[in-house]
Order: structure tokens, then sequence, then C-alpha cells
């Protein structure tokens, strides 16, 4: 049987008697690569925050690889590394000295932080601009000094808080790369994100958080099969896109075969932004359930 590295049971977190995060339960395996998806305000942040015991939950409980958050804070935090939503480097040192700083932070010899910061350096390829100023690299560099960063003390679990936000599609794929590698070499990833082909470019499994409450857990393939692998979607004049699912093309053709024939109809595979559209009913017009 898989170990458990995360395990969320009844979490909630309110700020001025408004739920932020409400009744989460959720496993994560050892070695799994598992997606957070929600949009702006569901809570991701607030559940990290939780689990990195930057804040304590309202009610409920969560274990790190066995670590009670609350009761054992300082086991916790020997576990994991974060990289946080927001840039967190400092902007008057440079890469290799923000690197240096934090491992001086974990405490390595001087012997050890040489070689840990090149070897890191040139895991997240940022050997050539080890001596740039934070300030005078893109994006997509930052992001990975920041993933260097929270590798320097070899956690076995890592959060990414949307690691992707704000980078071109490119730079995105390498960051994608880059978390792939970090979970084939064995790390748990915790990552949350917004773009749902993130979570099923990236993910075996996926949570959907809205409002603070899971609204589903599991493949995305599985999800999507839930709604139903074909989607149709159908433009009326004044009344928006409209969406239905069927299990099948053939199921999906009979259906467009029976429309009066006025609209404009797309058929295509759903995907997991179906799935929150219809979970959560936004989006949702002339509803038939
Ligand atoms: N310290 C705080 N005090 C009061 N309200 C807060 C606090 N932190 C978060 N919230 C509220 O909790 C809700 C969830 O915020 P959170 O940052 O967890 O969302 P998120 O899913 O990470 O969103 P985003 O995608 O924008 O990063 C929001 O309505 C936010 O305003
Ligand atoms: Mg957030």
């Amino acid at each position: 049987m898989s170990k458990l590295m995360i395990e969320i049971s009844g979490l909630s977190k309110e700020y001025s008697g408004k739920k932020v995060v409400d009744g989460l339960s959720l496993s994560v395996d050892q070695g799994e690569l598992f997606g957070f998806l929600g949009p702006n305000g569901a809570g991701k942040t607030t559940t990290i925050r939780i689990l990195t015991t930057l804040t304590k939950p309202t009610s409920g409980r969560v274990l790190i690889n066995g670590f009670d958050v609350v009761e054992n804070t300082a086991s916790v935090k020997a576990e994991f590394g974060i990289v946080q939503q927001h840039l967190s480097l400092n902007r008057d040192l440079t890469i290799a000295e923000n690197l240096e700083l934090h491992a001086r932070l974990h405490h390595l010899t001087p012997d050890d932080r040489k070689k840990r910061i090149a070897e890191l350096l040139d895991y997240v390829e940022l050997t050539d601009h080890a001596d740039y100023l934070v300030d005078d690299v893109s994006g997509g560099m930052k992001r990975r000094a920041m993933i260097a960063r929270a590798l320097i003390p070899r956690p076995k679990l890592l959060f990414l808080d949307e690691p992707t936000v704000g980078l071109d599609a490119q730079t995105r794929r390498k960051v994608w790369d880059l978390i792939r590698k970090m979970n084939n070499d064995g790390a748990t990833v915790f990552l949350t994100t917004h773009y749902i082909e993130e979570a099923e470019a990236l993910c075996r499994r996926a949570g959907i958080i809205h409002h603070g409450k899971l609204i589903a857990l599991g493949q995305p393939l599985d999800l999507r099969k839930k709604i139903g692998m074909i989607a149709v979607e159908m433009q009326s004049n004044g009344n928006g896109t409209q969406y239905r699912y069927f299990p099948d093309r053939a199921k999906a053709s009979e259906f467009i075969q029976g429309l009066p024939g006025t609209e404009k109809v797309m058929m295509r595979e759903s995907n997991l932004e179906d799935v929150f559209i219809e979970l959560t009913g936004q989006k949702v017009l002339g509803d038939q359930r």
C-alpha cells in the first residue's frame, strides 16, 4: 500500500466568520504529482498556508508525512519546500546569492553550500545566470530560481503555488518539464493552478476547489467521463453558449441531428474546464438538470 504524504480531513478556515476553506478532505500519496485547481479566491493559497504551518486551521486536521501541522510544526517544516505564488526573492541580490542565503538558513556547511548551489543551478538551467541580479532575469528564470531555492534542503514534498502564472506558453512548458523532473526524482508535488491545461498536462490526479469546497477529485480522464467525454457547444443569438455532454460521438451526433438547425454547433472532446463549468453551474445556460 502506498504511504500518504498529505492527509487532510475536515479542514476549514474562517476569516471574519467567512469560510474560505470549507470542510476539505483529501489525501496525496507519496510520490504523487497532485493538482489543486480552482479560480481566483477559491482557497488554494489558504490551503497551502495551512499545510505549510503558516496559518492555523479553524477546524479539521492535517498530517504531513504523518506529522500534525499544528502539533508538530517543526517536524512538518523539515518535510517540505515551497515556491510561493508571489515573487519572494531578494531583489538586491544575485540568483546565486539568494540561494546562498537560503542555504545558510538551512545550516549547510560552506562546502555543502557551494556544491548544492552549483548542482541546483545546473538542475534548473540557470548556471549561466547565477551572477545576474534578480531584476535582470526573465519571469521564467525567477520562477526557476525560486524552485532551486526550495530544493536546497532536498525536501520530500514540494508545494508550488501557481508555478507558471504570468509566464508565456514556451516558458510554462519549460517549468512543466522541471516539475516532472522533480517528481520523477522522487519528490511528491502539490501544485495549485487556475490553468486547466496545466492540471491536465501534469497531474495524475486533480482536485477542483470552488468557494473553499472540494467539488471534484480524481484522474482528469475519470472526471471527464463523469460529465461525458464529448462536448457539444451551441451558440444561439442572444442566448450565449450552451453546453451539453455525451458519453460518445454517436450520442452527440444523434443529439445534434435533432436540433432545429438554426444554431451554430460544435462537437469536441470535453476537458477539465467543462467539468468545472458543469459542477459549479457557472457559464451553463439553459441547464436541463
Ligand atoms: N489573511 C486573510 N484575511 C482575510 N481574508 C483572507 C485572507 N487570506 C485570504 N483571504 C480570503 O480568502 C479567500 C481565498 O483566498 P486564497 O488566497 O486562498 O485564494 P486562491 O485560490 O489562492 O486565489 P488566487 O487564485 O487568486 O491566488 C479570498 O476570498 C481571500 O480574500
Ligand atoms: Mg492563491
